[in-house]
């Protein structure tokens, strides 16, 4: 049994990961902003507990490490993220700064932040591994002109865990990112390729396989290597 931290988890993507790990009879530490309405993670059942965390307030973090302080934490999938600004706001002409700001600090930043908070658990782990979710729009080797704030977040998400790789690997502790595809989700609209469940239990299988000698690897879901 794996104890699994997930940010985000009340929906979406975030939401089909805690049911799979759940599932296979792993605890799963189910964070989001808003425990009293995350009626879908209170159904879920099996070994979840729903913690309050807000990635992108630093004492919120800090409140969530403090409550885990001593518990080892074998999994921590920083899944929590937003689009940004609206479309016609974050192009080559014209910038929503405030709301660029904020994808920074939820997509790129938390990630950092909830990690970093969280390594003494890791470390008190067998095999710590830090998951996080990016998206092929932060690869830039695609050329795919639009969310421009979004994309430069998950590139920024993508470049910092690809560095602190091998100085947390030197800890036994392993990293990757993983583009989820394109998912059915708010943010991924009806019209997108794969499921939640389809992309929880590729992102998983991922996870599994996460090691000493693949760390700091850029994942696709279905298991492909992702081009930087
Ligand atoms: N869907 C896709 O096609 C797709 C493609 C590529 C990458 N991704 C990535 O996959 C991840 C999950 O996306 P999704 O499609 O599941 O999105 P989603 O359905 O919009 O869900 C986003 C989740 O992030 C949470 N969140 C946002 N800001 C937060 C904050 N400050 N603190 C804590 N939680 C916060 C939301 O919580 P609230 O309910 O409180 O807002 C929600 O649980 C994201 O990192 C996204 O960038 C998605």
């Amino acid at each position: 049994m794996s104890t699994v931290l997930i940010t985000g988890a009340n929906r979406g993507i975030g939401l089909e990961l805690a049911r799979a790990y759940a599932k296979r009879g792993d605890r799963v530490l189910a964070c989001c902003r808003e425990p009293a309405k995350a009626s879908a993670l209170a159904a879920l059942g099996g070994n979840v507990e729903v913690l309050a965390l807000d990635v992108a307030d630093a004492a919120s973090v800090a409140a969530l490490a403090a409550r885990l302080a001593g518990q080892p934490i074998d999994i921590l999938i920083n899944n929590a993220g937003i689009i940004g600004p609206p479309m016609e706001k974050q192009t080559a002409f014209e910038m929503d700064f405030d709301g660029w700001a904020e994808t920074f600090a939820v997509n790129s930043m938390a990630p950092v932040r909830v990690m970093q908070s969280l390594l003494p658990n890791l470390r008190a782990s067998k095999h710590g591994r830090v998951a996080s979710i990016t998206s092929q729009m932060g690869a830039i080797s695609l050329q795919m002109p639009q969310a421009f704030a979004y994309c430069a977040s998950k590139a920024a998400l993508n470049k910092f865990m690809r560095l602190a790789a091998p100085a947390l690997a030197a800890e036994g502790i392993h990293l990757c990112v993983i583009h989820p595809g394109w998912v059915q989700t708010d943010m991924g609209g009806a019209s997108a390729a794969i499921t939640p469940a389809e992309s929880a239990a590729g992102i998983v299988a991922n996870i599994d396989r996460l090691n000493a000698q693949n760390s700091g690897s850029f994942w696709k879901w279905n298991g492909e290597t992702h081009e930087w």
